[in-house]
């Protein structure tokens, strides 16, 4: 066991604790139940299971992107009666990656489509994760439940805070995921048709020059280029751009016309960071300088 974690002391997973937030990055076969449990009893829990990410009085909160979605929270508090707590969720990786790229184009020429092929980590699938004589010398066409939450959690992330809950963005998403053998970084291919029309270089100025509340408040996680974009012909790769701005960005390069779409280009998001626990970090952060989260 390394030195720094011998005296971390291994609780119950019951809302006993003393602390003044919870992170929750639990198995979905349990987190839904156990997350409504720590916000009934008081703890804000955020988390990186799917679970409540839908739920309409929960906020998917990607802090450049829908920071006035956290609106819900009055809504949630009146609606569950969780009293001082609540749930706030981070999106699925892959939705992660391709969202950031996503939210600008969307601010500026409206997304009518988008169609995305993932290239997903083996990281992405957990401990012990896919077993290794499935993913050597192997790509497997299928992830459980994967697609579907691609297609869906963009809308609401793009959506707008309306009546109290989130009106969905008005464009659809079609996704083909898959799992290959790589350990750490998911690559997404994406199309794009837009409702405005702009030239290659608008596209990219609007990708390269994105930046939003997190790099304003200068919040300790944010990465200074939410979206960072690449010229090389061949980038981004897993190996090479993963881990750009500290795994908190979103690299994407090889950005060219398209034939059926308007664009396309490759994305590229480390999913355990960005993708996982690094979301749920910087969501905390805007919510202590938003002062909805007090130090203890
Ligand atoms: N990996 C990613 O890239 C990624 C990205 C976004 C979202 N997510 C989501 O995040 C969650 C965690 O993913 P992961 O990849 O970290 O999974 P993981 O490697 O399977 O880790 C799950 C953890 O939860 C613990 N756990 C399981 N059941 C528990 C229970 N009843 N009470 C307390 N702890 C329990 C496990 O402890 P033991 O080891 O002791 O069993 C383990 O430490 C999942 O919902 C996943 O879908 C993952």
């Amino acid at each position: 066991m390394p030195q720094y974690i011998r005296d971390f002391v291994v609780k119950d997973c019951i809302p006993e604790l003393n602390c003044s937030l919870v992170f929750s990055g639990l198995p979905s076969s349990v987190a839904g139940e156990v997350e409504s449990l720590f916000a009934q009893a008081g703890y804000p829990v955020l988390s990186n299971s799917k679970n409540h990410r839908m739920d309409e009085d929960v906020p998917l909160l990607v802090p450049e992107i829908n920071h006035e979605h956290l609106q819900l929270l009055a809504v949630q508090k009146r609606k569950q009666n969780y009293g001082k707590g609540y749930i706030i969720t981070n999106p699925n990786c892959t939705t992660m990656a391709m969202v950031l790229a996503l939210a600008p184009l969307h601010q500026e020429f409206g997304l009518e489509k988008v169609h995305v092929v993932t290239m997903q980590a083996i990281s992405g699938a957990g401990y012990p994760g896919v077993a290794g004589l499935d993913i050597i010398d192997n790509v497997i066409p299928y992830i459980e439940g994967e697609e579907e939450k691609v297609e869906i959690e963009p809308r609401k992330i793009l959506g707008k805070f309306r009546d109290e809950k989130i009106i969905l963005a008005d464009f659809s998403v079609s996704a083909h995921c898959h799992r290959v053998n790589v350990s750490d970084g998911h690559l997404e291919a994406v199309s794009v048709a837009l409702r405005h029309h702009p030239t290659l270089e608008q596209l990219i100025e609007s990708l390269q020059s994105y930046s939003s509340l997190p790099q304003e408040l200068d919040l300790p996680s944010a990465p200074r280029r939410p979206v960072v974009y690449v010229e090389g012909h061949d980038r981004p790769q897993p190996r090479l751009d993963r881990d750009a701005e500290k795994g908190m960005a979103t690299v994407v390069g090889r950005i060219r016309a398209c034939n059926i779409f308007d664009y396309k280009f490759d994305v590229l998001g480390h999913n355990t960071i960005r993708g996982a626990a690094g979301a749920a970090i910087l969501n905390a952060e805007l919510l202590v300088a938003r002062g909805i989260l007090k130090p203890h």
